[in-house]
Parts: C-alpha cells; sequence; structure tokens
C-alpha cells in the first residue's frame, strides 16, 4: 500500500503497548501509523466528519481505539468497542479510560509510585509519555463504552448511528474467531449493517488476505494491501 495521508514514519513510541496504554495477555498491538491512514481514508470518504461515533466490535484490548481516540479526539463523539473476550475487554476499559482526564491522570500516579520505588528507565520514559499524551488529549467529553458481544453471532449490539467502524479481526496465530458460523465476516457485516448512519458512515476491516470481505448490504469502496494484511473498506448502500 502506497500511504496516501501518514507518508512520514513518526515515532509513535508513547502509543506503545504496555508504556502507558496497558498491554493485554495475548492480544497484538495495532500499527499506528496504519491505523492514522486506515482513520483518514475514512474521514475522507465521510459528509461530515465532526461529532462522530467510532465502533470496535473485535476490539481485544483496545490499543487501536485508544490511539485513535487520543490522535482524533477532535472528530469523535462517542467510542464503543466489544468483543467475545470479557477478560481481554477489562484491558480495553483500562486502556479507553486513558481517554478521560482522571484516567490519565490516575495512570500518571501509579507510574510515579513504581518509578519511586524501582527507579526504572521505563517508568521514567512512560512518565514523559504520559504528559505528551496530556497535551493531546481533548477528549475529555467523549462517551465511552465497552461491552462483551459476539460479532459473528445471530443478535445485534444495541447501538445507532456509527460513523466508522474500525476494525482488525481475528487472524492468525493469537487471536482466532471464536462463537462463529460457517461465514463469520459475512454474519459480522449482518449485523452492524443496521448499525450505521446510512447517509455518513464507512466501515474498514483489516484482515489477512485469505478472508473474504463481502455482503450485499455493502459497496466496496476500496482494498488495499499491507504486508500481511488486507484492508478493505466499505460503505452501506442506502
Ligand atoms: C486481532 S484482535 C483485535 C486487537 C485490537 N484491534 C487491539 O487493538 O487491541 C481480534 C479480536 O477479535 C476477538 N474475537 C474473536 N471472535 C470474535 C467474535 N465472534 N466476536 C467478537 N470478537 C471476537 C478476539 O477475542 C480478539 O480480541
Amino acid at each position: 500500500m502506497i500511504f496516501k495521508y501518514e507518508m512520514e514514519k513518526a515515532d509513535y513510541r508513547d502509543f506503545a503497548n504496555g508504556r502507558v496504554l496497558h498491554n493485554a495477555p495475548k492480544t497484538t498491538a495495532f500499527p499506528v501509523r496504519l491505523g492514522k491512514e486506515i482513520m483518514s481514508r475514512c474521514l475522507a470518504q465521510l459528509r461530515n466528519n465532526k461529532n462522530l461515533t467510532l465502533y470496535d466490535p473485535c476490539c481485544g484490548g483496545a490499543h487501536l481505539l485508544t490511539f485513535i481516540g487520543f490522535l482524533y479526539g477532535e472528530h469523535i463523539a462517542a467510542i464503543y468497542g466489544s468483543d467475545i473476550d470479557e477478560q481481554v475487554l477489562e484491558y480495553a476499559k483500562r486502556n479507553l479510560n486513558l481517554l478521560t482526564e482522571e484516567g490519565l491522570l490516575a495512570r500518571k500516579e501509579q507510574l510515579q509510585r513504581d518509578y519511586n520505588l524501582y527507579h526504572k528507565e521505563s517508568h521514567l520514559h512512560a512518565l514523559e509519555s504520559v504528559e505528551r499524551l496530556g497535551r493531546l488529549n481533548q477528549t475529555a467529553a467523549i462517551q465511552l463504552q465497552c461491552f462483551p458481544f459476539n460479532i459473528a453471532g445471530v443478535t445485534r449490539p444495541l447501538i445507532n448511528n456509527v460513523n466508522i467502524i474500525m476494525t482488525d479481526l481475528p487472524y492468525g496465530n493469537i487471536a482466532y474467531w471464536k462463537g462463529s458460523n460457517d461465514n463469520p465476516i459475512h454474519q459480522m457485516l449482518q449485523n452492524i449493517h443496521p448499525l450505521l448512519d446510512i447517509n455518513n458512515s464507512i466501515v474498514a476491516i483489516v484482515c489477512d488476505k485469505k478472508q473474504l470481505v463481502m455482503h450485499e448490504g455493502f459497496k466496496k469502496i476500496h482494498a488495499v494491501n499491507h504486508g500481511k494484511r488486507k484492508i478493505t473498506f466499505l460503505k452501506p448502500y442506502t
């Protein structure tokens, strides 16, 4: 893929898993530059890009949602994350809570206590990152919600007017589809279609190149490959 928006490689250490953001065991961090490129492409597809609702139905530890929240807070009014794995959602909640002033302050205090106890350089670096993230954080008013949900099941989540769905699907060695039928992606698209703001929404699905991202209710805008990943952008038919 040729980066259209994130042309320059930048230093994304502030968003590293386990530094300020919590590292959920057995989960993967999402590459920040790629996440930004996907978000920029999504914003370019929307008619209006203020007060947006963002949803990740396979959010894992919410690494992706959290850095997007920090970096695009001025566009976002609500962030929803769900996952079938209730244990991983505990980390997602803690990560999304960093987007609040109190959550980030609590993390800073914890890192300061750790530094006072152990004098580790890693805690000092994390404290520097907290300061920078605090300056980015214009997102205190964002509505944040995490909930357990099987997105490949037969029911749909009770949320609506979603503008951006951005999700990194299970593929590969760490994350597998769970609780799914034969065609989990089709079922997921079936479930998310009614949640969307039909006039102002875009869906970005990241998966491996083998998985077919297709549903009769959606038009494919474009798809790009990036390393082992494929990113497919879809819009619902009105
Ligand atoms: C690649 S990980 C997502 C990582 C996430 N993007 C992050 O930034 O932390 C895929 C996630 O899909 C979840 N998953 C698997 N089957 C699911 C299902 N049927 N419904 C919802 N989530 C599911 C897994 O539990 C895993 O957390």
